[in-house]
Protein backbone atom coordinates (compact mmCIF):
# COMPACT_ATOMS: atom_id res chain seq x y z
CA UNK A 1 0.00 0.00 0.00
CA UNK A 2 1.00 3.52 -1.05
CA UNK A 3 -0.82 6.65 -0.71
CA UNK A 4 -1.91 8.12 -3.78
CA UNK A 5 -1.26 11.68 -4.82
CA UNK A 6 -5.09 12.59 -3.73
CA UNK A 7 -3.85 11.44 -0.20
CA UNK A 8 -0.71 13.38 -0.06
CA UNK A 9 -1.69 16.33 -0.67
CA UNK A 10 -4.44 15.99 2.50
CA UNK A 11 -1.66 14.41 4.04
CA UNK A 12 0.61 17.65 3.68
CA UNK A 13 -2.37 19.93 5.11
CA UNK A 14 -3.30 17.48 7.67
CA UNK A 15 0.33 16.89 8.94
CA UNK A 16 0.33 20.94 9.34
CA UNK A 17 -2.40 21.45 12.07
CA UNK A 18 0.07 19.59 13.98
CA UNK A 19 3.28 20.77 15.88
CA UNK A 20 6.42 19.34 15.73
CA UNK A 21 7.18 15.86 17.13
CA UNK A 22 2.98 15.31 17.57
CA UNK A 23 2.48 14.24 14.43
CA UNK A 24 0.99 10.78 16.10
CA UNK A 25 -2.00 13.35 17.09
CA UNK A 26 -2.75 12.92 13.21
CA UNK A 27 -3.73 9.07 13.16
CA UNK A 28 -7.28 9.19 12.64
CA UNK A 29 -7.45 11.53 9.96
CA UNK A 30 -4.54 9.58 8.03
CA UNK A 31 -6.36 6.18 8.86
CA UNK A 32 -9.55 7.83 7.39
CA UNK A 33 -7.56 8.67 3.87
CA UNK A 34 -6.35 4.92 4.17
CA UNK A 35 -9.96 4.00 4.27
CA UNK A 36 -11.04 7.00 1.55
CA UNK A 37 -8.35 5.63 -0.63
CA UNK A 38 -9.28 2.13 -0.78
CA UNK A 39 -12.76 2.71 -1.34
CA UNK A 40 -12.10 5.06 -4.12
CA UNK A 41 -9.57 2.32 -5.92
CA UNK A 42 -10.58 -0.96 -4.97
CA UNK A 43 -14.62 -0.30 -4.19
CA UNK A 44 -14.22 -1.60 -0.47
CA UNK A 45 -13.76 1.22 2.20
CA UNK A 46 -11.45 -0.91 4.61
CA UNK A 47 -7.89 -0.96 5.91
CA UNK A 48 -5.68 -3.56 5.31
CA UNK A 49 -2.68 -4.01 8.07
CA UNK A 50 -0.10 -3.41 5.59
CA UNK A 51 -1.63 0.60 4.65
CA UNK A 52 -2.00 0.80 9.24
CA UNK A 53 1.87 -0.01 9.17
CA UNK A 54 2.52 2.61 6.52
CA UNK A 55 0.49 4.98 8.66
CA UNK A 56 2.38 4.27 11.60
CA UNK A 57 5.74 4.91 9.84
CA UNK A 58 4.83 7.44 8.26
CA UNK A 59 3.67 9.00 11.69
CA UNK A 60 6.61 7.47 14.19
CA UNK A 61 4.33 5.19 16.16
CA UNK A 62 4.47 1.96 16.81
CA UNK A 63 2.18 -0.25 14.92
CA UNK A 64 0.37 -1.35 17.17
CA UNK A 65 -0.53 2.08 18.70
CA UNK A 66 -2.17 2.57 15.10
CA UNK A 67 -4.25 -1.33 15.23
CA UNK A 68 -5.44 -0.26 18.37
CA UNK A 69 -7.02 3.29 17.26
CA UNK A 70 -8.41 1.52 14.12
CA UNK A 71 -9.65 -1.48 16.23
CA UNK A 72 -11.24 1.15 18.84
CA UNK A 73 -13.99 3.07 16.17
CA UNK A 74 -16.56 1.58 14.39
CA UNK A 75 -15.68 4.05 12.01
CA UNK A 76 -13.06 2.20 10.79
CA UNK A 77 -13.31 -0.99 8.95
CA UNK A 78 -10.33 -3.46 9.55
CA UNK A 79 -12.34 -6.25 7.16
CA UNK A 80 -13.25 -5.62 3.57
CA UNK A 81 -16.56 -4.63 3.24
CA UNK A 82 -19.13 -4.06 0.53
CA UNK A 83 -19.46 -0.93 -2.12
CA UNK A 84 -21.80 0.47 -0.08
CA UNK A 85 -21.42 0.41 3.93
CA UNK A 86 -25.52 0.91 5.31
CA UNK A 87 -25.38 2.03 9.09
CA UNK A 88 -28.61 1.48 10.39
CA UNK A 89 -29.26 3.77 13.31
CA UNK A 90 -31.03 1.36 15.81
CA UNK A 91 -30.87 4.16 19.22
CA UNK A 92 -34.70 4.88 20.59
CA UNK A 93 -35.30 7.82 18.82
CA UNK A 94 -34.93 6.12 15.58
CA UNK A 95 -36.31 2.63 16.75
CA UNK A 96 -39.73 4.61 17.79
CA UNK A 97 -39.19 6.37 14.39
CA UNK A 98 -39.60 2.46 11.96
CA UNK A 99 -35.86 1.82 12.29
CA UNK A 100 -36.93 -1.77 12.29
CA UNK A 101 -38.48 -0.91 8.91
CA UNK A 102 -35.24 0.62 7.77
CA UNK A 103 -33.63 -2.95 8.52
CA UNK A 104 -36.09 -4.89 6.99
CA UNK A 105 -35.90 -2.85 3.95
CA UNK A 106 -32.03 -3.07 3.98
CA UNK A 107 -32.00 -6.60 4.12
CA UNK A 108 -35.11 -7.35 1.43
CA UNK A 109 -33.72 -5.07 -1.30
CA UNK A 110 -29.71 -5.87 0.04
CA UNK A 111 -29.79 -9.08 -0.22
CA UNK A 112 -28.41 -9.33 3.66
CA UNK A 113 -29.25 -11.57 6.24
CA UNK A 114 -28.50 -9.00 8.78
CA UNK A 115 -26.13 -7.23 10.86
CA UNK A 116 -22.90 -7.95 9.73
CA UNK A 117 -23.49 -9.48 6.79
CA UNK A 118 -22.27 -8.48 3.02
CA UNK A 119 -24.33 -9.39 -0.12
CA UNK A 120 -23.00 -12.00 -2.81
CA UNK A 121 -22.56 -9.69 -5.31
CA UNK A 122 -20.18 -7.31 -3.34
CA UNK A 123 -22.44 -4.26 -3.16
CA UNK A 124 -23.44 -3.94 0.51
CA UNK A 125 -22.35 -4.49 4.19
CA UNK A 126 -25.28 -3.78 6.80
CA UNK A 127 -24.11 -2.46 10.21
CA UNK A 128 -26.10 -1.36 13.35
CA UNK A 129 -25.29 2.39 14.61
CA UNK A 130 -25.43 4.48 17.72
CA UNK A 131 -27.21 7.72 17.46
CA UNK A 132 -25.55 9.48 14.19
CA UNK A 133 -26.78 13.27 15.54
CA UNK A 134 -29.53 12.94 13.16
CA UNK A 135 -32.71 12.38 15.49
CA UNK A 136 -34.52 15.45 14.78
CA UNK A 137 -34.80 13.37 11.39
CA UNK A 138 -35.62 10.02 12.32
CA UNK A 139 -35.41 7.05 11.05
CA UNK A 140 -31.44 7.64 9.87
CA UNK A 141 -29.34 5.50 7.05
CA UNK A 142 -26.10 6.39 6.71
CA UNK A 143 -24.65 5.45 3.42
CA UNK A 144 -20.67 5.50 3.71
CA UNK A 145 -20.58 8.79 4.82
CA UNK A 146 -23.62 10.36 3.69
CA UNK A 147 -26.67 10.67 5.85
CA UNK A 148 -30.32 9.94 4.50
CA UNK A 149 -33.20 10.94 6.92
CA UNK A 150 -36.75 10.47 7.50
CA UNK A 151 -37.03 7.07 5.47
CA UNK A 152 -39.56 4.39 5.44
CA UNK A 153 -39.65 0.82 4.15
CA UNK A 154 -40.55 2.22 0.94
CA UNK A 155 -38.33 5.08 0.67
CA UNK A 156 -35.48 2.81 2.05
CA UNK A 157 -36.09 0.39 -0.85
CA UNK A 158 -36.19 2.83 -3.16
CA UNK A 159 -32.68 4.33 -2.26
CA UNK A 160 -30.86 0.46 -2.09
CA UNK A 161 -32.21 0.23 -6.21
CA UNK A 162 -30.94 3.75 -6.54
CA UNK A 163 -27.82 2.32 -5.06
CA UNK A 164 -27.86 -0.54 -7.38
CA UNK A 165 -28.35 1.39 -10.97
CA UNK A 166 -24.93 3.41 -9.60
CA UNK A 167 -26.83 6.65 -8.77
CA UNK A 168 -26.39 8.54 -5.54
CA UNK A 169 -29.62 10.02 -4.43
CA UNK A 170 -29.65 13.70 -2.79
CA UNK A 171 -28.86 13.06 1.35
CA UNK A 172 -30.88 14.12 3.52
CA UNK A 173 -34.47 14.45 4.58
CA UNK A 174 -36.19 12.56 1.89
CA UNK A 175 -39.52 14.04 2.82
CA UNK A 176 -37.98 17.83 2.33
CA UNK A 177 -37.48 18.51 6.11
CA UNK A 178 -34.07 20.64 6.69
CA UNK A 179 -31.24 17.94 6.62
CA UNK A 180 -28.93 17.40 9.43
CA UNK A 181 -25.85 16.24 8.41
CA UNK A 182 -22.80 17.95 5.57
CA UNK A 183 -22.21 16.05 2.57
CA UNK A 184 -19.55 14.33 1.99
CA UNK A 185 -18.42 13.44 5.90
CA UNK A 186 -15.85 14.74 7.93
CA UNK A 187 -13.16 15.65 5.14
FE1 LIG B 1 -30.88 7.76 15.29
FE2 LIG B 1 -30.18 9.82 16.87
S1 LIG B 1 -31.29 8.05 17.41
S2 LIG B 1 -29.87 9.58 14.74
Amino acid sequence: FSFDADSEAKITMILARYPEGKQASAVIPLLYLVQKQMGRLTGSAWLPRVAMDVVADRLGMAPIRVYEVATFYLMFNTKPIGRYHLQVCGTTPCWLRGSDDVLRACKDAGALKGYGDSSADGLFTLTEVECLGGCVNAPVLQVDDDYYEDLDYARTVALIEALKRGERPPIGSSIGRQTSAPEGGPM
